[in-house]
């Protein structure tokens, strides 16, 4: 059946993985929806190829799909070096493939595990492409920092940049959310259409409590975009 199946998620997810995993490979596995597609097309091919993969993840969420799957988990201790990782994105910038991420939250990791990775492979429906960021995703730039430090931040981005940094909150229970690293987000809604992004992915970065920012800026090797046709396009 195809219900409640995304189209659109589902092929970007399934090429990539048709596209990018061969036998022997260690695999970052990225967070989100649409990567739920391609851990599916991924142990289907284990399955019918007998491929030997062992995939990182980049979250909780994803080490829980990595094991219902029956896929070989691994982590960056075992495995520092991976050779590819596929992940989702919440909002992509044409031109350039900096993408914003972390809408669901996991940003951090997804990071680490990018950064060891030698290619880092976006997924997304067509709908997240925009020619700047903050064209279509309205819930801002998340931004992860240690809870003793979130006041402060709050002022400190607001004073510099304008816009407003919300305290991502629980929906389950009464308080912040808490990310899988026991901290904080602030999604930054920022107020302008252009900005040079590395300018403003370094500020925040170095104020002391912010642990990352879900700016992915030329991190990117290709982008590959569904739509609800089944048809996919690569970005890059
Ligand atoms: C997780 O924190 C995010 O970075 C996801 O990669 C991003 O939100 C994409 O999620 P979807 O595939 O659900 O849109």
């Amino acid at each position: 059946s195809t219900a409640g199946v995304d189209v659109s998620k589902m092929c970007a997810a399934h090429r990539a993985i048709d596209k990018h995993v061969k036998d022997g490979m260690i695999l970052g596995i990225g967070s989100g929806s649409t990567i739920v597609y391609g851990v599916q097309r991924l142990a289907q091919r284990t399955k019918d190829e007998n491929l030997s993969v062992v995939c990182v993840p980049t979250s909780y969420q994803a080490r829980q799909l990595i094991i219902d799957y029956k896929l070989t988990l691994g982590n960056l201790d075992t495995h520092p070096k991976i050779d590819c990782t596929i992940d989702g994105a919440d909002e992509i910038e044409k031109g350039t493939l900096t993408c914003i991420k972390g809408g669901g939250g996991c940003l951090t990791q997804e990071k680490i595990v990018a950064s060891c990775s030698e290619k880092l492979i976006i997924v997304a429906d067509g709908a997240k492409e925009v020619d700047h960021l903050g064209q279509k995703w309205k819930k801002g730039i998340p931004i992860e920092v240690i809870p003793m430090s979130c006041k402060p931040i709050q002022q400190k981005i607001e004073g510099k940049y304008g816009g407003e940094a919300i305290l991502r909150m629980s929906a389950d229970k009464a308080g912040p959310l808490v990310t899988d690293n026991g901290n904080f987000l602030l999604d930054w809604v920022f107020p302008e259409t252009k900005y040079c992004w590395s300018s403003v992915h370094n500020y925040l970065k170095l104020i002391p409590g912010v642990v990352e920012t879900g700016l992915f800026i030329d991190m990117t090797d290709e982008c590959l975009v569904g739509d609800s046709q089944g048809n996919v396009r690569q970005l890059k």
